[in-house]
């Protein structure tokens, strides 16, 4: 099936931080600017039509030269992290690519720092 898009900052997604948009080249209108601290989170709540695996691309960007890794929790479990590595400017965009179990329904994917740098900007979830 397409690919269905998820803004990090539309309803149900939830941005413990705030959304900003001065950086362009985001998608929808704007992006997810998480507060710096271990507990921030960017959330997204995905569709599955089936229990299975699914293919998560996270768009991101990180303007500083330290990564900010995180935790990718599916339904409240760690079931992945990646870096988040500087992307060289804010408004230069990556994607990073996750392949996770899910349940048929709503899931829950959450991304969760695990440094008190906080998250990249998060732009939005296609899966
Ligand atoms: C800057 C930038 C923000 C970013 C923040 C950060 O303030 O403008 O978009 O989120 O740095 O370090 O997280």
């Amino acid at each position: 099936a397409a690919p269905v898009r998820y803004e990090a900052e539309t309803s149900p997604a939830v941005c413990t931080g705030t959304i900003d948009s001065e950086w362009a080249g985001y998608t929808g209108s704007g992006f997810c600017n998480g507060t710096n601290a271990t507990g921030a989170f960017a959330q997204f709540t995905v569709d599955a039509p089936a229990a299975g695996t699914a293919t998560l691309t996270v768009r991101f960007a990180n303007g500083t030269t330290t990564a900010r890794p995180a935790n990718l929790l599916v339904n409240g479990a760690v079931t992945a992290s990646a870096a988040f590595e500087g992307t060289g400017a804010w408004n230069a965009w990556a994607t990073r690519v996750f392949t996770v179990p899910v349940k048929a329904g709503a899931n829950t994917v959450r991304l969760s720092p695990t440094t008190s740098a906080g998250l990249p900007n998060v732009d939005r979830l296609d899966v």
